[in-house]
């Protein structure tokens, strides 16, 4: 391939993604916010702003499907003479002399200069408040005097995204703002039912405003051109329904060297009802006026940010490794980490690809993406395990998804799905082992959150599993119900109707035969867990009922899922195959040879290493491995969504990265570290950024959810960035599996599986009050620990045991 134009690099000093031209081949984002209050924010300032819910509580508004693609944002507009420029290049799109946005952890730097002035924005959501920084920094860096005229602008979203844009008889006529001082608020419905609103702040005195868009825009302008600011004229409109906006006007004089900085502040508020008004029709400001008094200086601002910086530095100490591979240790470093955050807040909610109106919290997603955080934030997780198993039903099956403002499970988004319940387990185990907090079992958690129906959690892990063996099929394998993980093999929905989703429409249980081989490996795996986690905590019955289990699945794998190269996929609703040699079109899915070696299935018939052979022949591409193969050339309405989509795509013979880990995790487990980490590379971003910034299109630092497959009309190009379960698999792949760093109910065990050219490495690691560091020697070896030495003494077996304080260990292999 030959080299491609480059938009930016990695620093890994300062952990940060620099891009240098603000014209990327698809806005390059970045997020904001730890906790309640979320931004996203794109290369040229574009993206939008919420509190927990991007659907139900969105502060400023955000066009998806827009023309020019990332449209609407924060903007600074600076008139300097007859120029109108924006440090952030939109968009206005003035050519800069100079640009570079820095995407950070949780914050984001963007730098514009133009005719000798320098304007660079720090955006950042402080630790704990529910607002969005923005410090800009104006600089005169020429040898003259320069008045300049500022406007900012934020438009604001009428609370409930989804009624924002399209309930417009109503919404035109309920907009509402306050100013004072040098703050806009927005109120809009708060005379009503809302008790919270929102406001846009600078800590400097203003010379005018404007909160009505019309007016600031023009009917016949745009962004880009703001009737206002082209006057280099504020109206000082005082928005009444219509599009409620907020801009202040600032006039600045910068003598040369000169520089000022202002902090602009986007904050939301909340209200007890009976403290609502200060006076009729006039909000209650106090809290707004405390949040503002602890921002509203650079010193302060900078205190907070510093702060933030600290919190990351702490989270990424945890893991640390050092194997002099840069472009490993960055992404284990760094951003595969990072991106396991940004995926456990948001689950699959809010990106550039997800409009932040359709998804909650998905009680699969959650659960893997909790294994790429645990180690990080374990309180977190284990109020995310709890949260999760309220939504469940007294029968182990659950709502597919619920809201986080609400913490319910959303009907309207469907469930019947049968792998969701296996997920619970993986999750929890996941807990488990890297806190040693076992009482998390004994907490009890409602069904369907119906006070009253509280069970233990250790229930709720049981009837997970119970729902699997409740419902098998002829062949004794999993019953796929809607859909196993692959939300679009969809055996039981029969849909002739395009105006019917696949999610949602009818899921015809009965006299289905329609099972899944994807769901039996995903059972085994976690039915090993679960026996063990018995074990541990002295439940030997139950762990014998349950190991019955898995051993009768493995048989019904062996005899009924076995396809002579590899695992078939599933059963249909008469009993057919899928994913089998007999198939016209897609022979072969990834799903199955995943799960099925990770749980080792007929490894000592040899089936695990031909079922990786065949993904290495069949699914495996330049770009990674596709999920099946050869794609579905035309829509089978026994089998659903997944025959939807054009080949190469998605669901449909997409590189859907999110299950590559799974094969990885496969040959891991028998040792083939070549194969494993050839796999691995192909899709790590690291990798793929150098060669294919062009072709890729999204974001070179994250994984993106699917990667065009070798049978698209352009294979590499990448789609659905950011949100994805790719991220925590990446994790536990690399972290667990690939250098072998696994945390184990007694302590940490060492296994690491590597290609034979590895040489020694370094990782650092913290464990509950316990710190290791942990030098491995590979010594050309794939797998295979010959000795573990712990602070000096050799070691019984894998596990180094766990003991407060600070060790080191040494590994040969
Ligand atoms: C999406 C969903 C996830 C599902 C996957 C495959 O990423 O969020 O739940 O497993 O698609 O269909
Ligand atoms: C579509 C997507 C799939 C996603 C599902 C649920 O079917 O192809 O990836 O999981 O929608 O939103």
């Amino acid at each position: 391939m030959e080299q491609q134009k480059r938009y930016g690099h990695f620093d890994d000093q300062h952990r940060e993604y620099v891009i240098t031209d603000p014209q990327t081949p698809w806005p390059w984002i970045n997020y904001l916010g730890n906790e309640d209050f979320f931004s996203l924010i794109s290369n040229t300032a574009g993206g939008y702003s919420f509190y927990k819910d991007a659907k139900f509580r969105r502060i400023t508004r955000y066009r998806y499907n827009n023309v020019p693609m990332d449209n609407g944002g924060r903007y600074f507009y600076i008139k300097d003479g007859d120029t109108v420029w924006n440090p952030g290049w939109k968009p206005c799109k003035t050519p800069l002399d100079f640009y570079e946005c820095r995407h950070g952890m949780s914050y984001t730097r963007i730098t514009g200069k133009k005719n000798g002035i320098e304007a660079s924005v720090l955006f950042f959501v402080p630790l704990k408040k529910w607002a969005e920084v923005q410090k800009l920094t104006l600089k005169n860096e020429s040898s003259e005097t320069k008045s300049l005229k500022l406007f900012s602008f934020e438009e604001w979203c009428l609370w409930n995204a989804a009624t924002d844009m399209e309930n417009f008889q109503r919404n035109f006529s309920t907009g509402e703002v306050e100013i004072e001082g040098s703050t806009i608020y927005h109120k809009t419905e708060y005379r009503e039912r809302r008790n919270h609103y929102a406001f846009y702040h600078v800590n400097a005195e203003i010379q005018g405003f404007d909160t009505d868009r019309e007016t600031f825009v023009g009917l016949y302008n745009e962004f880009a051109d703001p009737q206002a600011v082209m006057e280099g004229k504020p109206r000082n409109s005082h928005a009444h329904g219509w599009s409620p906006i907020a801009s202040h006007y600032i006039e600045v004089t910068l003598k040369p060297g000169e520089s000022r900085d202002f902090v602009f502040l986007l904050g939301y508020i909340e209200n007890e009802q009976e403290k609502k008004f200060s006076a009729p029709q006039v909000i209650n400001k106090e809290k707004a006026h405390a949040l503002i008094a602890e921002l509203d200086t650079t010193e302060k601002v900078d205190k907070a940010f510093a702060e933030l910086c600290e919190y990351w530095d702490a989270l990424l100490n945890i893991y640390k490794v050092k194997t002099g591979n840069d472009k490993l240790d960055r992404m284990v470093n760094i951003w595969n980490q990072y991106q396991c955050m940004v995926t456990f807040n948001f689950s699959r909610s809010a990106s550039f690809f997800e409009s932040g109106v359709g998804r909650g919290m998905g009680f699969r997603d959650s659960n893997q993406d909790l294994v790429g955080f645990v180690h990080q934030i374990p309180p977190r997780a284990r109020q995310r395990i709890i949260d999760i198993a309220s939504t469940q039903f007294p029968d182990g099956g659950c709502y597919h998804q619920y809201q986080p403002l609400t913490k319910r499970g959303n009907n309207d988004i469907g469930g019947g799905f049968n792998d969701d319940p296996c997920w619970l387990i993986f999750g929890t185990v996941a807990y488990i082992k890297e806190t040693g907090d076992f009482s998390i079992l004994d907490e009890m958690v409602p069904f369907d959150n119906q006070p009253g129906s509280e069970v233990t959690l250790f229930e709720h892990l049981k009837i997970s599993m119970n729902h699997v063996i409740n419902n098998l099929g002829p062949h004794m394998l999993p019953l796929i119900g809607r859909a196993d993980w692959n939300d679009c093999l969809n055996l039981n929905c029969f849909s002739w109707d395009p105006n019917e989703s696949f999610q949602t429409t009818e899921n015809v249980s009965e006299g289905t035969k329609a099972e899944s081989l994807m769901i039996a490996g995903l059972f085994v795996v976690t039915g090993k867990d679960y026996v063990a986690l018995c074990r541990k905590i002295g439940k030997d019955a139950e762990a014998e009922r349950m190991q019955q289990a898995v051993d009768a699945m493995i048989e019904a794998v062996k005899k009924h899922g076995w396809d002579g190269e590899w695992y078939l996929r599933a059963y249909d609703f008469y009993g057919r195959k899928i994913g089998s040699n007999e198939c016209d079109e897609a022979k072969i899915f990834i799903e199955s040879q995943g799960w099925c070696t990770m749980a080792e299935i007929g490894a000592e018939d040899g089936l695990v290493a031909k079922s990786l052979d065949s993904c290495k022949k069949y699914l495996e591409c330049e770009h990674g491995m596709v999920l099946n193969n050869p794609a579905f050339s035309k829509y089978i309405y026994e089998y659903g969504e997944i025959s939807s989509y054009p080949e190469g795509y998605k669901e449909n013979a997409g590189i859907f990265c999110h299950n590559n880990p799974w094969v990885i995790i496969g040959e891991c487990l028998a040792g083939r570290g070549n194969d494993a980490w050839s796999h691995y590379a192909k899709i790590l971003p690291s990798y793929v950024e150098e060669k294919y910034q062009t072709l890729h299109k999204v974001e070179p630092y994250v994984n993106c959810q699917m990667v065009a497959g070798k049978d698209a009309f352009k294979p590499g190009e990448g789609k659905n960035s950011w949100l994805t379960g790719t991220a925590a698999w990446m994790w536990y792949t690399v972290s667990e599996f690939i250098l072998g760093i696994k945390p184990d109910y007694d302590g940490i065990r060492i296994d690491p599986c590597l290609p034979e050219t590895a040489t020694d490495y370094t990782v650092n690691r913290k464990f509950r009050e316990a710190e290791y560091e942990i030098t491995i020697h590979p010594n050309g070896a794939q797998k295979g620990v010959k000795q573990i030495v712990l602070d000096g003494k050799p070691v019984d077996g894998t596990v180094i045991p766990y003991s407060v304080g600070k060790h080191t260990v040494e590994v040969t292999m």
